[in-house]
């Protein structure tokens, strides 16, 4: 698929063809990665950070927050969580928190690895390659770091800086790769300045990087931040909706770009349709979902958007709604790590 057949799929708004679209998908899906669908638990570690980006609700502008770090044994109790739960992976996520550093996250990581068959991925922002080797040597398996848009210039309008360190998420990416690690990636969908060519680029972009896993979501404006606020935005008929319907289209339309890659059916997702956004996302080309063990009095804590699903759930309820709405949907639990399958180009 190429540019403009990307975009005109984005600007479809036919019922009937999009009913093409999504058994594309999922055809697609089914040959690819097979029916089951994995398990990464997710562990919100620290919602204390370090940067500012426009739009993410525990950005270190945000001052009406209260910032927690989990302790070690409090990370150990949700790993334990996963065991039991079945899940193949943790994901321990947090800002990007320099007092995460480099020798307590090691400690972490290699107690997960001796004291479970779990897959670790790491979603712990910019770090160091000092951090990022050591992490590596100390077992982790994954890293995610989205690259949120391809546009640079609406990629710096949203990501301030921190200090003189410009970021370049791709060459992140490609050392991520150079060091072992499978490497996630992903946007957001309907940033303002996001026109369907910017989105259509991002597209092809997960192709062009390889990616192991993308994640892709619709952005949700936090009251709290710059982006929260009305900006200016793209020409209306340039401008890509934060809608979940275009969510629905970017799964779809990555499953047919990058047919074996793990796609999660994202809580964003969910957070705009409650009643059957996973599902959906499930039957329009994911195959994972990231139930969250964060404890239940930090996850409040980790609004990176309002009204975000399972703000007020438990890890138990988490993991009973989802292995429920998986079967109900016909799909099987994933069993094993479910890491990538095959590696075709790398
Ligand atoms: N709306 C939607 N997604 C968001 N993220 C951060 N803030 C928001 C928001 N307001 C996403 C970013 C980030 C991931 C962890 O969460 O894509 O990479
Ligand atoms: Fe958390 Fe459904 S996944 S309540």
């Amino acid at each position: 698929m190429d540019e403009k057949q990307i975009t005109d799929w984005l600007r479809e708004e036919n019922e009937q063809k999009l009913e093409t679209l999504w058994r594309l998908a999922d055809e697609t899906r089914i040959t690819h990665v097979g029916n089951q669908v994995h398990l990464r638990g997710l562990i919100e570690v620290s919602n204390i950070c370090a940067r500012r980006c426009g739009y993410c609700g525990i950005s270190a502008g945000n001052r009406q927050i209260q910032r927690y770090r989990m302790t070690e044994e409090e990370i150990m109790d949700c790993v334990q969580r996963a065991v039991g739960f079945g899940y193949g992976t943790v994901v321990m996520q947090a800002g990007e928190d320099y007092g995460i550093t480099r020798q307590w996250m090691t400690n972490i990581i290699r107690r997960i690895k001796a004291e479970t068959s779990l897959a670790v991925t790491l979603s712990l922002g910019e770090r160091s390659d000092e951090d990022l080797i050591a992490w590596r040597e100390a077992g982790a398996n994954r890293y995610l770091i989205r690259f949120e848009t391809s546009n640079r210039e609406l990629y710096d309008r949203i990501h301030p800086p921190l200090g003189d360190k410009s970021s370049d998420r791709f060459a992140i990416l490609e050392n991520l790769k150079k060091l072992g690690y499978e490497v996630g990636s992903g946007v957001m969908i309907g940033i303002p300045g996001q026109t369907y060519e910017d989105l259509a680029r991002d597209i092809l972009a997960f192709r062009e990087l390889d990616l192991d896993m993308i994640g892709v979501g619709p952005f949700i404006p936090h009251p709290e931040t710059p982006l929260g606020q009305t900006l200016p935005c793209a020409p209306s008929d340039e401008q890509v909706p934060n809608t979940e319907q275009m969510t629905y289209k970017v799964i779809a339309l990555t499953r047919l770009v990058c047919p074996e890659a793990n796609i999660p059916s994202t809580t964003a997702l969910a957070s705009l349709n409650k009643a059957d956004g996973r599902e959906l996302g499930l039957m329009r080309g994911a195959n994972i979902v990231m139930p969250n063990l964060t404890p239940p009095q930090y996850r409040v804590m980790y609004e990176i958007y309002p009204n975000k699903a399972c703000i007020n759930e438990t890890s138990e309820a988490c993991a009973s709604c989802l292995s429920m709405r998986i079967l109900n949907i016909g799909r099987t639990l994933g069993s094993g790590q479910g890491g990538r399958l095959k590696r075709s180009s790398r």
